[in-house]
Order: structure tokens, then sequence, then C-alpha cells
């Protein structure tokens, strides 16, 4: 025993030592923390790679000084704020802020980095823009952040400086004036050429806004809050008042009414929704009936569901949180057509509904019972110490059971404990033998080991 150790000493400082002395100055091989260390800066640099790839062209908030100020636009004061509610036509501001923000959706783009809206590879009306606003428009965030009411008068003064406005659309003045296109067909042609002509103003200056990048950011804005305002249910948003099913594009192809099933007003919140909020369920810039969405492969309920089964719904109440809406983090539900099964769009499939955490099983814990889910249902199954009694049909306290739980319960714990003591003796007993063998007896033996080990590291 002694002997060995002695020998273990020596092979430890001749083995060990030298190679360790010479590995200083060799090359090492490849060794898990350095293969560790090679992914790890690997993965940095694919990293890098990948943030040089981004596209070059700048961001809206490294174009924008953050604290720029709308020339033209006062900042909040008092006497604006003041002017009683009454005298705000809420409904006809929102349709006008509604207008302003379709014209957006329908016919703008993300112009960070596009430069035309054919380049863009996403379209406004199919999600927020991505990656989203890394900063918001600072004025509609001030006002839009104070209340609701707040920020409609101050989104009506900035839309009321823009060259194309509501009123002026012919799509309105038409409808207002109850023209018919054969009775009225010059003053409609006047009407159109006025409009567009506001309409291309507004594409080359983009007033009040210092250019069409920021206005992008202002109009975003503008629709993550008004979006989030729908979802709330302010109630102003509920109705506007007169249909909305335009694009805000003066006479265009869709006629005076686009028919467009999302935008009838007579639907609580259908013209807040198809005016300032993407549409997840129907990614389309124009549907004629709601089948034409729910057979559409862009509807996220197509790919799980039978054609009958197909129908995507909105609800607001999920789509509360202004950051989730921000990063397009909006939640549909599809059809299940499995029963137990409801729509999950975090995952975007059916998932089995737990009823055992949801609270919508019948199992009874008092009379011994205990819920077990199970795919589509659940089971209502016996407690421990219970046992299924197949005439009463119900489960039945054991004693015998419990009995037979209580004594196995006790034996397995003494058993643990006793073997915990041997393990611990065991240990005991093992570290006092080495420590005795090789330290406690051997220190000559170790000495000597020591001045041959120096001596021929020295040589
Ligand atoms: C055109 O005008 C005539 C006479 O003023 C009227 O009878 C007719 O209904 C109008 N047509 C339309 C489509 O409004
Ligand atoms: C959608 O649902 C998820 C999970 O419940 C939630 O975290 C998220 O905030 C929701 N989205 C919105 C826009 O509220
Ligand atoms: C529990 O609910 C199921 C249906 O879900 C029903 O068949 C059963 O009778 C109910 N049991 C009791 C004890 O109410």
């Amino acid at each position: 025993m002694k002997f060995k150790c002695k020998l273990c000493l020596i092979y430890s400082f001749l083995i060990f030592r030298i190679p360790l002395i010479t590995s200083v100055t060799t090359p090492l091989p490849p060794t898990i923390e350095s293969t560790i260390e090679f992914t790890v800066t690997d993965s940095g640099t694919t990293e890098e790679g990948d943030k040089v790839e981004m596209p070059r062209v700048p961001l809206t908030e490294q174009v924008m000084d953050h604290n720029i100020r709308m020339s033209d636009v006062p900042d909040v004061d008092p006497e604006a704020t003041n002017v009683p509610d009454s005298s705000l036509d809420r409904n006809r501001v929102l349709r006008d802020v509604a207008y302003f923000i379709r014209a957006h959706k329908f016919h703008d783009y993300d112009r960070r980095y596009y430069k035309s809206a054919e380049e863009a590879t996403c379209r406004l009306y199919e999600e927020f823009p991505k990656p989203g606003l890394r900063s918001l428009h600072w004025e509609v965030r001030k006002h839009c952040e104070a209340s609701f009411i707040e920020c409609l008068k101050y989104l009506e003064r900035i839309v009321r400086l823009t060259a194309l406005r509501r009123e002026d659309d012919t799509v309105t003045i038409v409808r207002e004036q109850k023209w018919s296109t054969a009775n009225n067909t010059e003053q409609i042609l006047a009407a159109q050429r006025d409009c567009q002509i506001a309409q291309r103003r507004d594409n080359l200056v983009a007033a009040p806004f210092q250019g069409p990048i920021e206005r992008f950011q202002w109009r975003t804005t503008v629709s993550y809050y008004m979006c989030w305002y729908t979802m709330l249910g302010a109630p102003e948003l509920a109705t506007f008042g007169e249909p909305c099913d335009n694009h805000a594009n003066c006479l265009d192809e869709y006629g005076v009414h686009n028919k467009d099933p999302r935008a009838d007003d007579t639907k609580p919140y259908a013209c807040a929704l198809y005016s300032f909020c993407p549409d997840h369920c129907c990614p389309m810039k124009h549907i004629r009936y709601m089948k034409d969405c729910y057979q559409s492969q862009n509807n996220p309920c197509y790919a799980e569901n039978q054609p009958a089964h197909r129908k995507c719904t909105l609800n607001r109440d999920e789509n509360r949180d202004f950051q989730a809406l921000r990063a397009n983090q909006i939640n549909v539900s599809c059809e299940c057509h499995r029963r137990g099964y409801e729509w999950s769009s975090r995952f975007g499939l059916c998932v089995d509904v737990n009823e055992c955490v949801r609270g919508t099983h019948n199992c009874s814990r008092h009379n011994g019972e205990n819920c077990l889910n199970l795919p589509g249902h659940y089971g209502c199954i016996c407690r421990l110490g219970y046992v299924y009694n197949s005439e009463t049909r119900q489960c039945v306290h054991s004693p015998e059971i419990d009995r037979a739980l209580r004594i196995c319960a006790k034996e397995t714990k003494a058993a643990k404990a006793k073997s915990l003591f041997a393990e611990i003796a065991k240990t005991i007993t093992r570290s006092a033998e080495s420590r005795y063998a090789c330290y406690g007896v051997n220190l000559p033996l170790i000495l000597i080991v020591l001045t041959v080990h120096f001596y021929v590291f020295l040589i």
C-alpha cells in the first residue's frame, strides 16, 4: 500500500508535470474548451456578418432627429386642449383620420428599406412594418398616450394640413352630392382632376411632414395607437356613421364603393379595423366576399382545416397588448373540427384543451376522484387510497390500501436512511485510510521524491 502510493506520486510528477511544462510552448490540440471557444467566436463572427448584410438604407431613426418639431404644428397649447369636447365632431374627425391612415395602409410601403411600392416584399395591409419602428413618432406618442380624445384632437390638427383631405376626395363628393355617372360626368371629372392634383402634391411634398420618411413614421405610429384603441374598444370607434369601403385613392378602379365586406360600418369596429389594423386573417387588398378570404392560402386557418371550416376570426379581447401589436403578434382563431381542441395562435394549430387545468371538468376530489387530461377529452380516475366500485360507479375509500401505503412509505423511508448512513460511513472510512497512507506516514518518502523531481528538472 505504502509503496504503491510512492509510485503514484512519482508517476504524477513524471507523467503529468513534464507534459504540462512542454504544453506551454507547443500548440495545444483542440480540447473541449477550445472547441467551445471556437464555436462561440464562430457564431459571433457570423452574427457580425449578418449585421453587415443588413440593408444599407438608413433607418428612420437615423435620418431623423428625435427632437424635431413640425414647424407648422404648435405644441400642445392649453387653449387648443381646453376646447370643450362638444365642439369636436368626433365622428367626422375619426373619418378624416381613418381616411388618411387608409391611404397609408393600402398605398404606402416601408420607406425605410424600399424606394417604391413594387420593391416592397410586404404590404402594410398584410402586417405592420417588419421590423417594427424602433422609435415611435414622439409627438403622436405624447398625445396618444395622454388619452384617446387628446389623441384625436392632435391627429385632427395634423390631418387638416395635408393636401388631400377626405372631403376633397372624388368618392366623398360623389356620395355627398348623390351624383350619378350618367348625369354628372363633367362634375365628377373635374372633382377627380382636383383630387389627383392634391394626391400628387402629397406624394411629392408630404406636407406637413419633413418628408415621406417622417410621414411613414408618423402614420405607422398613428396606426399602432388607433389599432390599439380599437382592440381596447374605445366607444367612439365602434361606428363611423358612413361606409368606409374605399382605399382613400380618389375614384379608382373599385368605384365609389369598393364593396369590401370587411368595411361594413353596420358591424361594430369593422371600419376601425379596416382602417387602422393590418388584417392577419385576410391579408388581401380587396375582397368581394368573405369566402374569398377563407379559400385563400394566405388565410392562417387554410392549411389545418377542411373547406367548410376555414373561418378565421379576430377577437379584439385577445389583442390588447400594445407591444405585441407592434410586433405583429396578432391573435386570430380558427375552427377546430375535433371536439376538445382549440386554436392556438401561438403555435398556429389546434391543440388539446386541458380541461383539468381549465377547471371545466366535473371530477370531484371530495368523492375521491382526480382529473386526467386525455387527447380531446378528460377522465376521472380514483385518487390514491381509493378504489373504483363498479356497482355504485364511484370511487370508495379503501382502508387496506391506505394502510399498505402507509407501511410502504415508512419502510422506504427507513431503508433510505439506512443506506445513506452506510454510504456516509463508507466514504469516511475511505478518506481516512488514504490520508493515513499518503501523508501521514510517508512524509520522508515524499520529500525524497520531491528532491529527485527538482534534480531532474534542473538538468
Ligand atoms: C338623371 O337625371 C334625370 C332627370 O333629371 C333623372 O330622371 C334620372 O333619374 C337621373 N339619373 C340618375 C342615374 O340619377
Ligand atoms: C396574443 O396572445 C399572446 C398569448 O396569450 C399574448 O402574449 C399577446 O400579448 C397577444 N397579442 C396581443 C396583440 O395582445
Ligand atoms: C360529468 O360530465 C359528463 C359530460 O362531460 C357527464 O356525462 C357526466 O354524467 C357528468 N358526471 C357528473 C357526476 O355530473
